[in-house]
């Protein structure tokens, strides 16, 4: 495993669109291996590939002091209920927190790095970091989203 740089704003690749993993080999491994290493190493809550410099649709997160970690390849959200706003931040925009609305509530269908499909159940907090992540492969950032008082 290996630390990662991490693309800050202003850097045009957070705002690609990220393309679908079609191959589960060992370099998908070894690139998730690396964005938990960079995750953790650098204190967040979630890491999406385009974050550093990857355009694969692709992100990790780490929930209960670490205790929790969660890989999710081609993730797409099927179902979001109810409305939930909340102060987030992004390890691409250092020290900038702004309200956000998400769902309350989502269940999120991915694969794992094997390419077993995996269902992500989420309320609160892990839902609104969920969405967060993937809104990144879509090139957009939690500042195009904020809630403005
Ligand atoms: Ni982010």
């Amino acid at each position: 495993m290996a630390k990662r740089k991490i693309y800050q704003i202003g850097d045009d690749t957070l705002r690609q669109v990220s393309r679908p993993v079609t191959e589960f080999d060992d370099k998908l491994s070894m690139l998730i291996d690396d964005m938990i290493d960079t995750l953790i190493y650098a204190d967040g809550a979630g890491l999406a590939a385009p974050q550093v410099g990857v355009l694969k649709r692709i992100f990790v997160a780490t929930f209960d002091g670490g205790n929790t970690i969660i890989e999710a390849v081609n993730p797409v959200i099927v179902k979001a209920k109810g409305k939930r706003v909340a102060a987030e931040g992004c390890l691409s925009i250092p020290n900038v927190h702004e309200k956000v609305e998400r769902p309350r509530h989502v269940v999120v269908n991915a694969f794992d790095r094997h390419g077993n499909p995996i269902v992500l159940k989420a309320d609160g907090f892990p839902a609104s970091c969920y969405c967060h992540e993937i809104d990144h492969l879509d090139g957009i950032l939690f500042t195009d989203r904020a809630v403005k008082n």
